[in-house]
């Protein structure tokens, strides 16, 4: 891998764009501190460029030279999560280029904790900016042939790094302002951060719950984030016996993912049992949701996950994979 890595650094140096994997999602990463190699991960991604990227970096001891105003419980916090799948929003310095934070004031920071990862950014040092490896408002990727075919050309280099650990993006926590915000849910849920002395949290929607409506302030809060093709619908459990008899009376196949174990007999039922556990959920959902896409069937459907809070980002995720499918749909 280190001569791999050699090259990945030769190609973010000349400005040019490497994926590679973090144990949330892999990353499209270009050299924070080259605009035009920014510029170039917004054009491979087809995204707006008023949406702010984070900036990955080695460890702690960088996080000075892109931010400023830095509270205590930002330190605490990389303390215990870090390297991890938590990113703080903090104040940027005013030498950060605006196309890291889409003109906000605030700078997103993380470690992230993959080998390849950390090895990239230990012999880069210095920071990386990096979006999900995906087209805009597609399933994040969770391994590196998911990049190399969502985005093919348009990367100089995949670091392959196997499957992501976590598999769905990192908590996003706003230290920025007075109290701190989460404004994405991930698998270091709000109790785990509330744990931390020092730290006040407001009672942002998104750690309550529910994020729909809200002006974003980051792209992932937009609701039609994270979509198959495949309209996606979301049901209890009562209700797939139901959606599998409307499917067979209609003479479609749909793909079922449920906690259920599979239910014999009935061929226009693509069927796949859920991991009863988030972390093994989250760790398979966006490949699950990835490969239940490629079966041409009329729908995919899902049952609803347990409301609870080690559940409360995998619900996020799925809500707005179902709103991003019938969005198109509308
Ligand atoms: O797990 C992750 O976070 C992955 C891996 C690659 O690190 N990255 C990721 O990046 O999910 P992206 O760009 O797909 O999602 C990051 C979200 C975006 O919605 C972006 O708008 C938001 O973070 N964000 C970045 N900087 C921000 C800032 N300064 N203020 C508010 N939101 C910010
Ligand atoms: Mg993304």
């Amino acid at each position: 891998m280190t001569t791999e890595i050699a090259r990945a650094v030769a190609f973010l140096r000349a400005g040019e764009l490497v994926a590679f994997p973090t144990e949330t999602v892999y990353g499209l990463g270009a050299d924070a501190s080259q605009p035009s190699a920014v510029a170039k991960i917004f054009s491979a991604k087809g995204r707006p460029a008023d949406h702010p990227v984070i900036v990955h970096i080695p460890d702690v001891s960088h996080v000075k030279h892109w931010a400023m105003d830095i509270p205590d419980s930002a330190y605490q916090l990389a303390e215990v999560f870090w390297p991890g799948p938590l990113t703080l929003i903090l104040k940027r310095r005013p030498d950060v280029s605006d196309c890291l934070t889409g003109g906000q004031d605030t700078i997103g920071l993380r470690v992230p904790n993959h080998p390849v990862a950390l090895e990239l950014l230990k012999v880069f040092n210095g920071g990386i900016a990096a979006p999900s490896a995906n087209r805009f408002g597609r399933i994040s990727p969770t391994t590196a042939a998911h990049v190399r075919d969502e985005l093919g050309n348009a990367v100089s280099l995949v670091l392959d790094g196997g499957p992501c650990d976590v598999g769905i993006e990192s908590t996003i926590l706003d230290l920025s302002r007075i109290k701190a915000e989460i404004l994405r849910p991930g698998m270091i849920s709000s109790s785990a951060i509330a744990q931390i002395p020092g730290i006040v949290m407001a009672s942002s929607s998104a750690a309550s719950g529910g994020i729909q409506g809200l002006v974003p302030r980051v792209s992932g809060s937009l609701e039609s984030h994270y979509a198959p093709r495949t309209p996606l619908r979301l049901v209890t459990r009562e209700n797939l016996k139901r959606e599998q008899d409307e499917a067979f009376r209609r003479g479609e196949r749909i793909a079922i993912l449920a906690f259920e174990p599979v239910e014999k007999g009935d061929a226009s039922v693509l069927w796949r049992k859920a991991p009863n556990d988030p972390e093994a959920y989250a760790h398979e959902l966006y490949a699950s949701l990835r490969e239940l896409d490629t079966l041409n069937c009329a729908s995919i459907i899902v049952q609803r996950v347990p409301v609870d809070s080690v559940w409360q980002a995998i619900d996020d995720r799925l809500h707005r994979a179902a709103a991003g499918t019938s969005a198109r749909d509308a």
